[in-house]
């Protein structure tokens, strides 16, 4: 990208795109627009409007800035605009937490699906809440219920609340450090969801770049993956109410396992729900007792 020559929109965009895929980034094209939109301080689509106009020396410079941290660093985009979209909600995300993913949504809808009175005083749980995007999400859509989100990490619990201050949800959660059930010793909850750290230490190596920006308490799961998310089964039923609800994200691998750990645990109603790459990614049970919902 010379700087001394003037480029506009358009020549920028497909510079960058092929610089992109060149260093084996996934999603070239849309990088490059939505850094591109960030440094001109304007919507993305407008960029599409403005394909001919020339950017100037200023914009350029931020825009190279953005570029060579994307591709050199890999630098998640979403660390690099400090923010993330998730259900719709305009999370702030740095690295101190997981920036929330698209599938992590399939969790959510599971989870609303058993919960159906959008005026119920739900008391939900979220374990490991990291950006609070599951927790906030949840409080969004269930306006009279009551959100818990823990996490291990103080840092992450920071931006948990610096989100749920700017989304103007502060005064239905609360924000509880600790280690899994640790954090909330003998409370019981309608719904306990948590998208733990599943990944296997011994896959390491095989891990997109990008992964070395986000905590590692945030990924792993001890060396088979199973760390953390298989003491969380083990413990969930005593926080969980007579027919209360749980959901836990895990790896598209892995949910034949936990969904036999429910059952151990003595869950049921016990279901696997698919993202929206078709990949089995979250599974679903229920504690036995109490007025279950009849609407699934
Ligand atoms: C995969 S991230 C999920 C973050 C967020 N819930 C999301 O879906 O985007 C896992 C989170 O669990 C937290 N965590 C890891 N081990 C934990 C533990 N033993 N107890 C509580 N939280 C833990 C991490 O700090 C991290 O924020």
């Amino acid at each position: 990208m010379s700087a001394d020559r003037s480029w506009t929109v358009l020549e920028l965009l497909r510079w960058t795109e092929q610089h992109f895929s060149a260093q084996g980034i996934e999603n070239a094209r849309l990088d490059a627009e939505v850094l591109l939109a960030h440094a001109l301080g304007t919507p993305r689509l407008q960029l599409y409007v403005d394909f001919e106009k020339p950017i100037a020396q200023p914009e350029r410079a931020v825009f190279r800035e953005l570029v060579v941290r994307r591709a050199r660093d890999r630098v998640p985009v979403s660390q690099l605009l400090g923010s993330r979209e998730f259900w719709s909600l305009e999370l702030s995300v740095t690295a101190d937490v997981l920036s929330p993913r698209p599938e992590t949504e399939t969790l959510v809808e599971g989870a609303l699906a058993r919960l159906p009175d959008r005026d119920a005083a739900y008391r939900i749980l979220d374990l490991g809440t990291g950006s609070g995007a599951i927790a906030l999400a949840l409080a969004g859509e269930r306006p009279a219920a009551h959100v818990t989100a823990t996490d291990i990490s103080p840092k992450a619990l920071q931006i948990a609340r610096l989100n749920a201050d700017k989304l103007l949800l502060s005064d239905r959660l609360r924000f509880l450090e600790g280690d899994l059930f640790g954090a909330c010793p003998g409370e019981q909850f309608d719904l306990v969801v948590s998208n733990p750290p599943y990944v296997a230490e011994r896959d390491r190596a095989e891990l997109p770049p990008e992964l070395v920006h986000e905590p590692e308490v945030a990924l792993f799961g001890g060396d088979d993956g199973y760390a953390v998310v298989s003491r969380l089964v083990a413990e969930v039923s005593s926080a969980l109410s007579p027919g209360g609800v749980f959901g836990v994200e895990v790896g598209h691998d892995q949910t034949e396992r936990i969904a036999k750990e429910c059952g151990e645990a003595g869950l049921e109603q016990i279901e696997t729900l698919r993202d929206l790459a078709r990949r089995p990614r979250v599974v679903m049970a229920r504690k036995p007792g109490g007025q279950q919902e009849t609407h699934l």
